[in-house]
């Protein structure tokens, strides 16, 4: 039977997610690790829908039979390339599918002026792993899921280190601010990224003061997670941080963030609350970037 490699449709969007929910839990039930019970349902609100509306170029479809085998999306931000997904249904695997749709996805619609190709994967899926290194990404950060309680956070004295804030609305001031500081934080501004986070409903994004200048910026959700989080220094990550630890918990019962491993102070902060870490990532580049001393992260597809 032969496969044909297409770009998504927004008809395809369920059948995607779902494949998506089967080969994520898969590789973690494989290697031991947690798998969230909660049922991932297609959402028109998601990044997949996003995608389709305004990057279409960048997510691809392998088919069989006029069934969906795997899928991949790619995101570019001035000169830096990103893999956000790469899935192939379990039952495909190690046919050359996820190989040939990295390589389109590479390839397919890829300004000239890319200099930098990035992922985040499971840091203890061989096979991804592997696959990213064939195509010239190689190891530079690991990154790890932390949680902890809200109740521990809201019992401790307000930190030291707390900044102002102030709610940013969508718009494209707001959009400039976030992206100078993107620009200086992981070297290239997101203004799509930015985009998609501030029309959802279920979180609200916070510029950080150091005087009346913004030094910092963090977006905190509904469900207690915080992120991603850009600092001008580390003074004003920690600050940063702090607060937007104190936001999160008045919000839900659980506070997660995804860190840095090279990230001491917010390793720190976070240990402090007793928070636990929960799954390992890495981030693989084709060359470093990012100062990651000033930055938390919103997930592996978005960064
Ligand atoms: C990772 C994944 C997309 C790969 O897709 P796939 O269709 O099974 O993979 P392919 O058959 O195309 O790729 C095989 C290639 O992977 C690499 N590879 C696989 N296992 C490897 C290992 N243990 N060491 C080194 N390279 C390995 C090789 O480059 C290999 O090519 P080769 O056999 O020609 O040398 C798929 O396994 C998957 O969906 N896994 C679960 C979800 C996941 O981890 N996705 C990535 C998240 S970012």
């Amino acid at each position: 039977m032969t496969i044909t490699y297409r770009p998504a449709k927004p008809d395809d969007l369920p059948e995607v997610v779902a494949i998506r929910a089967l080969a994520s839990s898969e590789v973690k039930t494989r290697y031991g690790f947690e798998v969230q019970k909660k049922q991932e349902n297609f959402s028109p609100g998601s990044f997949y829908a996003f995608t389709i509306d305004k990057e279409p170029e960048g997510f691809w479809i392998a088919e069989e039979n006029n069934k969906i085998m795997g899928m991949a999306i790619r995101w570019v931000r001035d000169s830096f390339w990103f893999l956000s997904y790469l899935f192939v249904a379990p039952r495909y695997q190690e046919r050359n599918v996820g190989r040939r749709l990295l390589e389109i996805v590479l390839h397919e619609g890829t300004p000239p002026s890319v200099d930098n190709r990035g992922v985040i994967t499971y840091a203890y899926n061989a096979a991804s792993i592997g696959l990213y290194m064939a195509g010239g990404m190689y190891a530079r950060e690991s990154l790890y899921r932390m949680t902890g309680q809200s109740a521990l956070i809201e019992s401790r004295p307000r930190p030291e280190h707390s900044l102002d804030c102030e709610k940013l609305g969508p718009g494209p001031e707001t959009i400039d601010r976030l992206a100078s500081i993107d620009a200086r934080t992981l070297g290239f501004p997101r203004r799509l990224h930015h985009e998609y986070l501030l029309q959802r409903q279920d979180g609200a994004c916070y510029a950080f003061k150091e005087g009346r200048d913004t030094a910092a910026y963090g977006y905190v959700w509904s469900n207690g997670q915080i992120g991603p989080l850009g600092a001008l220094s580390t003074s004003a990550f920690l600050g940063a941080l702090q607060t937007a630890f104190s936001l999160a918990a008045t919000n839900a019962e659980e506070v997660s963030i995804m860190v840095p491993g090279s990230n001491d102070l917010a390793a720190r902060v976070a240990l402090g609350y007793r928070f636990r870490v929960h799954e390992p990532y890495v981030l693989m580049s084709s060359k470093p970037f990012g100062d990651w001393q000033c930055y938390l992260l919103h997930s592996p597809p978005l960064l």
